[in-house]
This record gives C-alpha cells, sequence and structure tokens, in this order.
C-alpha cells in the first residue's frame, strides 16, 4: 500500500514519518525548497511522545508537482495543508483525476468542515475520506517533528457514509509506525467535536492574545466560549448532525472539566499564524459554522461577529 503526502508542514511530515517504510517510496509532495533540501539530506525525524522514528532520504521521494502522482499512482494521498489551501489543491488535483481515480483515495487531514467541497466535482465520494487529527505536532527544523500531545486516536472516515474497510489498513500502518489510530462510522460527529473546541477557543485566542486556559479563567471571555459552543449545537440541532454530547451543557461539563486542564497553556494557531502574515483557518471554523447556521435558519451571532474580526485582523496583516 502505498502513500503520498500533499503539504509538507508539522502533520504531513508527522504522518510521513509515521507512515513510510523500507519496502517502498513515499512520495511528499511541498514547494518550499529548504524543506526539500533538508529531507533530501538528512530524511525525515519524528521524536516526542511515542518515541524517535527516522526515516531516511532513500524511503523518501521528493517532488513539487503534483503530476509525479501520474507516474505511478499513490493507493492513499493525504491533504496535510492548512484549510485555507485546499482550493488551490483541488484545483491542482483536478486535471489528474481521470488518471488516478480509479486507483487513488484522498484522506484529507485538516481541520475544519467542508474541505472535501472543493473536491467533489471532480472526485467520487466512494474514494473522499477524513481523518480527524487531535495529536499535537510541532516542527522545529524543516526534515524534523515533534508529537508535544496526544488526545486521542487518529480517527478514520466517511463523512458520505461510504464504505471504510479500505481505512482499516490505514489505521492499522499508523498503528505499526507507532501512532495510535481507528476508524469511526461516526465520522461528522467526530469532526463536529474538534469543531466545538477549535471553534470555541481558537479565534478568541487569536484576538485577545491569551492561551486556552486563560481564556476561561477570566468570566467574560469564558461566557464568549461557553456561548460560541451553544450557539453551535444550535446549529448542529437544526442541520441535524448528531454528536458525542447529548446537549451544549453536557460538552460544557467535559469541556472544563477534561478538555481544558491538559491544553489550558496551548497557543492559538491562528494567533501564531496572524502573527507570522499568513492566513488564518477561520473560514473552515467559524466561517463554516456561520454558512451551516444560514442554511438551517439557526443564528450564530457570536461566531459571526468572531469571524468578523478575524477576517478584519487578516486584512490588517503587512
Ligand atoms: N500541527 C498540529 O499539531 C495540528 C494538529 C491537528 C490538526 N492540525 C491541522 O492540520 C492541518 C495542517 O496543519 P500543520 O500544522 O501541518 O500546518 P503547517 O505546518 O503550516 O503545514 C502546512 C504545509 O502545507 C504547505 N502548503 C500550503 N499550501 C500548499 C500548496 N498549495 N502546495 C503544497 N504545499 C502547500 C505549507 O507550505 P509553505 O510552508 O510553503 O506554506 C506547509 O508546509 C491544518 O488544518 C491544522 O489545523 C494541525
Amino acid at each position: 500500500m502505498r502513500f503520498a503526502i500533499w503539504g509538507m508542514g508539522a502533520v504531513g511530515i508527522g504522518l510521513a514519518s509515521t507512515l513510510a517504510r523500507a519496502e517502498e517510496r513515499l512520495l511528499l509532495l511541498g514547494r518550499d525548497p529548504e524543506t526539500h533540501e533538508a529531507i533530501a539530506r538528512h530524511g525525515l525525524r519524528r521524536t516526542g511522545l511515542f518515541g524517535e522514528r527516522l526515516v531516511p532520504p532513500d524511503q523518501l521521494r521528493l517532488e513539487t508537482h503534483p503530476t509525479a502522482l501520474v507516474d505511478d499512482p499513490p493507493d492513499w494521498l493525504l491533504v496535510c495543508t492548512k484549510a485555507f489551501a485546499t482550493e488551490s489543491i483541488a484545483q491542482a488535483l483536478a486535471p489528474l483525476a481521470p488518471a488516478l481515480g480509479a486507483r487513488t483515495r484522498l484522506l484529507l487531514c485538516q481541520n475544519g468542515w467542508g474541505n472535501e467541497e472543493p473536491f467533489r466535482p471532480f472526485w467520487p465520494e466512494s474514494q473522499l475520506f477524513h481523518a480527524r487529527v487531535i495529536t499535537g505536532f510541532r516542527r522545529p527544523r524543516p526534515h524534523e517533528v515533534e508529537i508535544t500531545a496526544h488526545a486521542s486516536p487518529i480517527a478514520l472516515g466517511s463523512i458520505f457514509g461510504q464504505d471504510i474497510r479500505s481505512l482499516e489498513a490505514v489505521a492499522a500502518r499508523l498503528a505499526a509506525g507507532g501512532l495510535p489510530a481507528q476508524t469511526t462510522r461516526e465520522m461528522r460527529g467526530v469532526l463536529w467535536g474538534k469543531m466545538l473546541y477549535n471553534c470555541a477557543l481558537n479565534p478568541l485566542g487569536a484576538l485577545a492574545g491569551r492561551r486556552y486556559g486563560e481564556l476561561t479563567e477570566d468570566a467574560t471571555t469564558r461566557t464568549l466560549v461557553d456561548e460560541v459552543i451553544r450557539e453551535i449545537f444550535r446549529v448542529l440541532e437544526a442541520a441535524q448532525i448528531p454528536v458525542e454530547w447529548s446537549s451544549a451543557e453536557a460538552y460544557l461539563e467535559t469541556f472544563h472539566a477534561d478538555l481544558i486542564p491538559p491544553t489550558a497553556a496551548h497557543e492559538s494557531s491562528m494567533l501564531q499564524d496572524l502573527h507570522a502574515g499568513r492566513p488564518t483557518e477561520i473560514e473552515a471554523l467559524c466561517g463554516a459554522v456561520e454558512r451551516l447556521g444560514q442554511a438551517f435558519g439557526a443564528e450564530t451571532p457570536i461566531v459571526s461577529a468572531l469571524a468578523t474580526l478575524v477576517r478584519q485582523a487578516e486584512r490588517r496583516q503587512p
């Protein structure tokens, strides 16, 4: 089973270093020359939780252009870019779809909701899957990642209710490489479980410049966080998307008791993106909640206000 990974960032390199094996070369697609050079020279190194894993350069094929996929189509193509790059990835993939479609399955490993949309016009739902990753990957050097946190196994599934037996082998391969993973038949709910956490904390953490624990310690920001969660539950109810928790109040209990304490020192990735002058994933997070709310007649005033403020902060960047 051969893999290709699009996006040589923290998650891409973390998953590549987990999936690579001696018998077959793993294709890495990325655009940064410094990353290519470092990987061609040193291979990949993964450290942190689950121990050290080294992948020599000769187990990897490094390419900049996706036409490289067509020479020898992989069984799985993992999209590991930020959500704001998905549209451009889909545009580049579309002309290659006829050559890849029969063999290659897509696995979207990004945060957010709606990342599959740009692929749907040309990629069959039966070959389009999602991964929910709540493992923390940090990339201290271009060819190295450190696993800093691991809340739960990587979840693999289909939001379209498709046959997920092919994902069993992917889960097994990730587990063999040291990263716990499992398939799920509840992929929509699982993705929204992470959306709840991300939408409540990530934009506000960026706007306030506060760590997650600080947001929930302060009474005003805690109220905003809780209200975002309640708004999203109303949207999910209207859209008839079930999640693991029976109500917003049940989720809030888990959120404050179990989810915040281990991530209290966590800094918002949107804050890092704004500081670096990059776009944020706001459209795949609060933007997606807003759009779903509009489609199903559920109001999202606080989520929309956060989205607006982050969009404005993006425009203020140099
Ligand atoms: N890091 C984590 O701990 C973590 C955990 C769970 C989920 N996630 C989610 O996983 C996704 C990836 O996050 P990340 O932390 O890996 O981000 P990242 O470190 O910024 O990596 C994204 C990579 O994608 C590359 N890229 C962007 N557009 C591209 C294009 N058109 N063609 C080729 N490469 C392209 C970027 O290259 P350039 O450097 O050239 O822009 C970068 O190397 C996000 O949705 C994130 O929210 C991250």
